[in-house]
């Protein structure tokens, strides 16, 4: 048994355009998991600028996502909402995390890869070692569970590889814990409606392919209308989905908003035209995403307020952090003031 007390931190990047992947994936679960842990939601500002940010856009991506968070209803005084770069253990834990990691297992970090495309000599060094400072994030309050969605699962892995190697090297067993991750039956994996075969992002270049978490109704129904199908009607069993990729995500997408399985979906639609279904799926994600899209727009407009979360959340987090990187520095070796 670990001697480590269930925590959880999870983190999201403020580079714009939060969308259904992110709600369903990872923040619908920061959520639930209140009710059962104690937990840390970090805006990772510090991940962010591993890409170029316009200092005044980083500002404000900030705080829109510190409002998402709020607004989906994780509760600021029960929890900790924070910006990582107000809380320097981050940086301070992922330089020693720099020299523990090995270059070997960076150069197998997938996103990496995808982000850095083909100009890798290009990429900043921050990209490369961004899996490092996840590490990092989660390891300096000792967090034992980490809601994320599928994409992130190889960086956990990661964090996982360097907790074991620290507490190795430096002959401290069970120093920090091994951090599981959580994942979500339905929405772990969103897809996005132009492409079935690539995931929801941010970055698609396409506003079409997602639907943003501020999108108004129109919007979303525009998008829905608009999603690319195929054109058999919908079948009544998972299988007879696994090679239609666009019906499949959507299917899974009405799964996470309702909260069912993708199979009892199929049977309440199987023989549905494509049109029927779309409508249905439009109603639903209206109700669910209209009422945090209003309360993140009410809350953006109060910064000083959301700023006041963030700077709450951070004096907290720095005070579970602090006397743990005292002990990292006791444990590697470096002289501090008693
Ligand atoms: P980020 O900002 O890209 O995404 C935030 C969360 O949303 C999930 N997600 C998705 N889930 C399902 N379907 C999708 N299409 C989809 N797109 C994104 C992500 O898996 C993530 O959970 N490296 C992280 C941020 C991070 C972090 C951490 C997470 C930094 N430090 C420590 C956990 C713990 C990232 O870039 O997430």
């Amino acid at each position: 048994m670990s001697r480590h007390k269930p925590l959880v931190f999870s983190g999201v990047q403020p580079t714009g355009n939060l969308h259904l992947g992110n709600y369903l994936g990872a923040i619908r679960n920061f959520v639930r998991l209140q009710q059962s842990y104690s937990c840390l939601y970090c805006v990772v500002d510090m991940h962010a600028i591993t890409i170029w940010q316009e200092p005044q856009e980083l500002r404000n991506a900030t705080r829109e996502v510190a409002s998402a968070f709020i607004a989906a209803g994780v509760d600021p005084k029960a929890h900790i909402i924070f910006n990582q770069s107000q809380v320097a253990a981050h940086a301070e834990l992922a330089w020693i995390f720099n020299c523990v990691a090995r270059i070997g297992w960076l150069n197998r970090m997938t996103q990496f890869k995808d982000k850095a495309g083909s100009n890798r000599e290009k990429a900043s060094v921050g990209l490369y070692a961004y899996p490092n400072l996840m590490a990092a994030d989660i390891l300096a309050y000792r967090a034992t569970h980490v809601p994320i969605g599928e994409d992130q699962t190889q960086h956990l892995e990661l964090a996982r590889d360097i907790a074991q190697k620290f507490n190795t090297d430096f002959g401290v067993p069970d120093f920090f814990p091994q951090p599981e991750a959580l994942l979500q039956p339905e929405g772990a994996r969103i897809m996005s409606l132009k492409d079935g075969t690539k995931k929801m992002s941010k970055s698609d270049p396409s506003d079409l392919s997602r639907i943003n978490l501020n999108d108004d109704a129109d919007a979303i129904a525009k998008k829905i209308r608009k999603a690319r199908t195929d054109p058999e009607p919908l079948p009544a069993t998972g299988k007879e989905l696994e090679s239609r990729p666009e019906a499949r995500n959507l299917v899974g997408i009405y799964a996470a908003l309702s909260d069912t399985a993708a199979g009892e979906v199929l049977q309440e639609f199987a023989g549905s035209e494509f049109s029927r279904f779309k409508g249905r799926l439009t109603d639903l994600c209206v109700a669910k995403l209209g009422p945090i899209g209003a309360e993140m727009k009410r809350l953006m407009a109060d910064p000083a307020y959301v700023e006041g979360v963030l700077a709450d959340g951070a004096a907290r987090a720095h005070a579970i952090a602090a006397p743990i990187m005292t002990e990292v520095y006791d444990v590697v070796g470096f002289i501090r003031a008693r």
